[in-house]
């Protein structure tokens, strides 16, 4: 097991690029499989979720190769329509490839990818919309044919979806889901007809998506009322396609310079896609340049109370780096997690780090402290163990983080990053520096 060893207490300072972004990468990957190729995807991260796909790519049949930061994707001689195997289960982006199989195989078989420590996660969502698309579901194994657990999306056996005839349809999604409302593009975009998706997530990387498929001849636009309306197209070509910023990876590298004091830009993060963040950042009292470059000088504020909420609302994916900023801010503060149910196991983490945290339903009470102080902690989850590196380097003394393979999921090198911002971070392998 790879552990990550911090010395805090120091400010931050510099300037990044940042990685491209997982959040796009992962159905741009999937979206690979429709239609021929080869394409290529660059500023492609190195990073576990990456390699999950890219070996799910390859156990269909697809010629992967990867150069640099750039993936090739040829799927002319595919020909399998299941996946199985460790990588299916271990990432949950591995449900987007039902939607891509169905668009260019008119059938799948895939593993149900199951919940996860933050939550639940269920797929009643993806199945819904994919029904209105003329797709039928046999589950398989524990719960075939139990139309409950189909409907309450807890079924944890193997999907076996079929389309005789994919078709195009009005589609109402019950929240955004950013997975379902991918999935359902992805089955729409060589689909007889017009799809319509109506309640679609807005999030940056379902964008990045569209921008991807359009490249490739897909019609896709984006209606005033938030909905996506999908023209099905024959055959789609193969494109060239670098993936933007990974705008979480950035909001938490500025929430460590918040933690930390110092100032941080991200030289190339596109823009508008942090405001939530930087309305929260304002209010602690940073300050932020046009340019993106956050300033901050200690003790931070407190927060009133911040909800996370699908984009444009503040990202889930940052409510626990906000919440190791918060352990130190001057007052009490509270969060509102309302996008995933269990999103607060970060907190007992921190309170080892001498946080003072109370959790009650899906609020968190933080009141401010002095200093946190260095400790043994447990990633509990990718973000998560991004806001432990977080309060780490703002702690006082040395830290110690298991769990890294958790981060490594998300983030390229974490301590190459920090480092360039002048902090004292180190990964141990097998109980041996990294060097
Ligand atoms: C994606 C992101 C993840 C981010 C999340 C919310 C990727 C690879 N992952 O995950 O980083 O935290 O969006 O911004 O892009 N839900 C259902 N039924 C469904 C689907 C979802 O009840 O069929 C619920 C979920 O349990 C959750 C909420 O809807 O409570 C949002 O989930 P969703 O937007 O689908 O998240 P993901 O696509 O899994």
């Amino acid at each position: 097991m790879a552990c990550l060893e911090i010395a805090g207490g120091r400010p931050l300072y510099g300037e990044l690029t940042v990685q491209g972004s997982k959040n796009a990468a992962l159905p741009i990957l999937a979206a690979c499989i429709l239609g021929d190729g080869p394409c290529r995807i660059e500023n492609c991260p190195r990073i576990q979720d990456v390699e999950d796909t890219v070996s799910i790519l390859k156990m269909l049949g697809c010629r992967v190769e990867r150069t640099g930061q750039t993936v090739s994707v040829d799927a002319s001689r595919m020909e399998k329509d299941s996946i199985d195997g460790p990588e299916a289960i271990r990432i949950r982006s591995s449900v987007l490839f039902l939607g891509a199989l169905l668009g260019r195989m008119g059938k799948a078989t895939l593993p149900h990818p199951g919940g996860c420590a933050i939550g639940s996660r269920p797929i009643d969502l993806h199945l819904k919309a994919l029904q209105k698309l003329g797709v039928r579901f046999d589950m398989q194994e524990n719960a075939h044919s139990d139309a409950h657990n189909l409907t309450a999306g807890v079924f944890h056996g193997k999907i076996c979806a079929r389309a005789d005839h994919l078709h195009g349809g009005s589609v109402t999604l019950a929240m955004p889901s950013v997975g379902a409302t991918e999935n359902a593009i992805l089955a729409a975009v060589c689909a007889d007809g017009v799809t319509v998706i109506h309640r679609a997530a807005m999030e940056p990387e379902v964008e990045e998506l569209c921008d991807f498929l359009r490249a490739r001849g897909a019609r896709i636009s984006r209606e005033e009322d938030r909905s996506i309306r999908i023209h099905g197209v024959k055959t789609l070509s193969p494109v060239r396609h670098r993936l933007r910023a990974d705008r979480i990876v950035a909001g938490s590298y500025l929430l460590a310079a918040a933690s930390c004091g110092g100032c941080v830009c991200i030289r190339n993060l596109p823009s508008g896609q942090l405001d939530a963040l930087y309305a929260v950042l304002r209010g602690m009292g940073v300050v932020i340049d046009a340019d993106g470059t956050v300033r901050a000088d200690l003790p931070l504020k407190a927060a009133e109370e911040v909800v996370t909420a699908p984009y444009p609302g503040f990202p889930t994916d940052l409510q626990s780096p906000l919440m190791a900023a918060l352990c130190t801010a001057g007052g009490e503060s509270r969060i509102r997690e309302t996008v995933f149910e269990n999103r607060f196991l970060t907190a007992v983490q921190l309170r080892n780090m001498g946080a003072r945290i109370e959790i009650k339903g899906e609020t968190a009470r933080i009141e401010g402290v002095a200093r946190l102080h260095g400790a043994a902690v447990n990633a509990p989850d990718l973000r998560g163990g991004a806001a432990l590196v977080q309060a780490a380097l703002a702690a006082a003394g040395r830290t110690t983080i298991y769990g890294y393979e958790y981060i490594a999921r998300g983030y390229e090198d974490i301590c190459r990053d920090y480092r360039a911002l002048g902090a004292e971070i180190h990964l141990m392998e097998n109980n041996s520096s990294e060097g």
